[in-house]
């Protein structure tokens, strides 16, 4: 190094440290391959595996803690005062890596999660506050079937996650929503791959337009919660490809994440951190993906094959870890050139960083505009599933009887890390007050009152990790007197009844009452007080507050409407007023099923697997329950449903739903007309089209469906797949619209295992138009003179054993 950039350098650090923010000057003088090589072992050792988990706890925890978990973190060392800064620099937030400033490298700030950013909403020895907005759960966006929505929400987020200063955002999650118990199905979007896909991609677009970074997670195959640390998934190379991979293809291609997670779970015999399958032939390769991949937090167990693999980045990592990398290069166990691989694939991304790029940050989010932005999401993404009637709310409707512990305490998002610390949730009884609804003391007080004793005798270990990051399990549902329904139904003019479920990481729900089935006081509740108003001529509604699916086949047509809110955000009170009253109009579908029973799904058999014996180990199908975060059992699940997930399932083998993927009810009515394919020989692709006219009474927005029934000749295929959608614009009465949809043959292809390729078969395929899966308005067909191989793929991620799959 020559004088005068040693002296530069040195006035560069100096200003580093005065500043507490780093300038990157130095790095723009470098390329990134530059300083690659003017890194130590150590410190690329040090970049590649993150800081440790920093909870703000009193040393005297701390220290008992594993290393990862912010533990052993000796601050008299160089390595140790840097971290112990870093850490600092947005508290609350997942991870941190490391910085040089001497050598132009700046620390990376990743923070959770797909509702919104997670941070500390408080500091130590500060007044100021620093809430993100609770933006509505990835399932209400699916609903919403709305791209351009998605991405707005996406801006919004972003925005946040510059404003307080995080480089990447840990999100947005799109495993498939296979099974209806999974804990985490309310961070996931839907059961079908097309739907997750563009809904992540629109959301890494948004985010990543404010120029900060995503981390679109968990790859892959990481569908349910129990175990989820060591479960090893067998899947078919088909089903892989179709279902679990596919949205993240499309996710990698169209919006180009800057990072990918991968995912804890094993997949055919090897932990997704380790597979170079994977991480390297399928995202790199077949994908070309280009930014860098971390490991879920604590995942996978060889830090040797995570690198080889092409796993990047260790989180959150410990010194531990760091000291086995070193002796791991040092005795040749680990080609150095792989870790400047990873190494640099890191600091290709840390350039784009607002960190590295000196961006000032704010602190002051725009929330009041964002809390607009949710509000409107919403609304846009519940789904009406019944309505006999009773919604919107007629003109004499003012005075409002809510039932329901969450009518009162209601739940704004899942509970883990996608909870967002957020300053407030408008409960449904603030939205109705808002509203200038009147509504009535005498329920709120005596559900508030029940809810304070039911909360000192609630279960607290039934998701041990809501217990210690936050989040709202709810208590179990009041027992109602019939006497009270009756007094209120003599006073009030419409009765609501909100049902709660929540859920989150750590753990799975179960098939019992209670979670995916209602339980005897909820039934009991809904069937009395619509009773009570229906003695009185006057009508009750339920509104669902869930973050997944349960039964609802069994009471559903008691009260006189359903409305499927999900978990809405924030705003979610004033987002369902803004439906009930009418000043929005619902245009959400379902991108899931609702079975009529638990085990009706094509999942139910398998889920969530099943203990692996392993020689010379413990009983370990003992005690699987409760808190199944970091521990290592050895569990097996089988995916024998193979592609028949979901609606895949269901329409190919005629199983009854309650609601059936695509499905959701509108104000208004809908005609579908003009069908019109471009041509009826396929070359390459066929444009579809179809009008749409609002024939209702009030301006809607309409959801439209393309599916495909292929020939299914060679490939078998289930009955129909989708291939696009689209919402339209808010139509007035007897207005109309055009949507048109390029379906090409990616669109159409399978994955044949034979040939490790996508294929096209020949043959004629039926385009149906429709408003859900089973309401199709409209066909046509068009045919494929020859079998087309749309992609030749890497041969990779093969099941190491044979197992029974469903077939038609
Ligand atoms: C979760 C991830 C999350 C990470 C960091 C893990 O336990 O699975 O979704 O991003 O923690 O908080």
């Amino acid at each position: 190094m020559n004088e005068s950039r040693r002296i530069s350098l040195l006035i560069l650090s100096i200003l580093f440290l005065a500043s507490g923010y780093v300038s990157a000057s130095v790095s723009q003088q470098k390329s990134v391959k530059e300083i690659v090589k003017s890194m130590s072992l150590e410190q690329k050792a040090q970049l590649v595996i993150g800081t440790g988990m920093y909870f703000p706890l009193p040393d005297s925890i701390r220290e008992k803690m594993p290393p990862s978990f912010g533990g052993g973190l000796d601050t008299s060392t160089p390595y140790g005062k840097m971290v112990d800064k870093i850490r600092g620099y947005l508290p609350g937030t997942a991870g941190v890596t490391a910085e040089y400033p001497e050598l132009g490298i700046t620390s990376q700030t990743l923070a959770d999660g797909p509702a919104g950013l997670r941070i500390s909403p408080s500091r130590p020895g500060e007044t100021d506050t620093y809430y993100c907005t609770a933006f509505p759960i990835a399932t209400v966006m699916a609903s919403s079937w709305d791209t351009e929505l998605v991405e707005s929400v996406g801006k919004a987020m972003g925005k946040e996650v510059l404003e307080y200063g995080a480089d990447v955002l840990l999100a947005p999650a799109l495993n498939i929503q296979r099974d209806p118990l999974c804990g985490r199905n309310f961070e996931y979007y839907s059961e079908d791959p097309l739907v997750a896909g563009k809904m992540a991609a629109a959301m890494v677009k948004g985010i990543q337009s404010n120029g900060v970074g995503t981390s679109i997670k968990h790859f892959a195959v990481n569908n349910q919660e129990t175990n989820r640390m060591s479960v090893d998934v067998i899947v078919s190379e088909r089903a892989l490809r179709e279902i679990y991979l596919k949205g993240f293809k499309i996710a990698v291609q169209e919006s180009e994440p800057w990072t990918v997670m991968s995912s804890y779970n094993k997949v055919n015999g090897v932990y997704a951190s380790e597979s170079h399958d994977l991480l390297t032939k399928i995202l790199r390769n077949d994908w070309g993906f280009k930014g860098y991949v971390m490991t879920d937090w604590g995942g996978g167990s060889d830090v040797v094959a995570q690198m080889n693999a092409g796993n990047d980045m260790i989180q959150p990592g410990s010194t531990a870890t760091i000291k086995t990398l070193i002796e791991a290069v040092e005795s040749g166990k680990l080609d150095e050139a792989v870790l400047d691989t990873n190494v640099e694939r890191i600091l290709n991304i840390m350039v784009e960083t607002p960190r590295y790029k000196g961006t000032k940050i704010s602190n002051k989010p725009d929330l009041k505009a964002h809390a607009e932005v949710t509000r409107q999401t919403a609304a846009d993404g519940m789904v009406l599933l019944e309505n006999n009637g009773a919604l919107p709310f007629a003109k004499n409707i003012k005075n409002v009887a809510a039932f329901g512990n969450s009518s009162y305490d209601f739940i704004s998002g899942g509970t883990g890390s996608g909870d967002v610390n957020e300053a407030y949730t408008v409960s449904l009884l603030q939205g109705l007050e808002n509203a200038g609804y009147k509504t009535y003391d005498e329920l709120k007080n005596t559900y508030e009152a029940y809810m304070e004793e039911a909360r000192k005798t609630q279960d607290k270990s039934r998701n041990f990790l809501a217990a210690l990051m936050g989040g709202k399990i709810p208590v179990d549902e009041m027992a109602l007197d019939a006497t009270v329904a009756e007094e209120m139904a003599a006073k009030a003019d419409i009765a609501l009844i909100t049902i709660g479920r929540n859920a989150g990481e750590g753990g799975d729900r179960e098939a019992v009452e209670g979670d995916f089935y209602l339980n005897k006081n909820e039934k009991d509740l809904i069937k009395t007080v619509t009773d009570a108003f229906h003695a009185k001529g006057k009508k009750a509604v339920v509104i669902l507050n869930i973050g997944g699916v349960v039964e609802t086949a069994s009471w559903s047509t008691i009260p006189d409407a359903v409305l499927c809110a999900w978990q809405p955000g924030q705003e979610g009170g004033n987002s369902v007023v803004d439906v009930l009253s009418g000043k929005v109009n619902p245009s959400g579908k379902l991108a899931q099923t609702f079975p009529v029973k638990y085990e009706d799904g094509s999942s139910s058999d398998n889920f969530p697997g099943v203990a692996v014996k392993t020689e010379g180990a413990e009983d370990n199908t003992a005690d699987q329950s409760g808190f199944s975060m970091m521990r290592r059992v050895p569990w097996e699940v089988v995916y024998e449903e193979d592609i028949y997930v979901g609606y895949r399932y269901f329409n190919t083998f005629d199983v009854p739903v309650a609601y059936e993927f695509g499905y959701g009810k509108s104000y208004t009515t809908f005609e579908y007309s003009h069908l019109k394919l471009s041509d009826k020989k396929f070359d390459g692709k066929v444009t579809v089209s179809i009008d749409v006219k609002n024939t209702g009474d009030v301006a809607g927005k309409e959801v439209v469906q393309v599916y495909a029934s292929a020939p299914g000749k060679h490939l078998e295929k289930p009955e129909e797949e989708l291939v696009a959608f689209g919402k339209t614009a808010l139509l007035k009465p007897g207005k109309s619209a055009t949507l048109s949809f390029d379906i090409d043959a990616s669109l159409l292809a399978s994955f044949d295992e034979a040939s490790t390729s996508w294929i096209t078969e020949a043959g004629d395929y039926t385009v149906k138009v429709g408003a859900s899966s089973k309401d199709i308005k409209a066909k046509a067909t068009f045919s494929v003179a020859n079998d087309i191989t749309v992609q030749q793929v890497s041969k990779a991620m093969v099941p190491q054993k044979d197992f029974e799959k469903m077939h038609r």
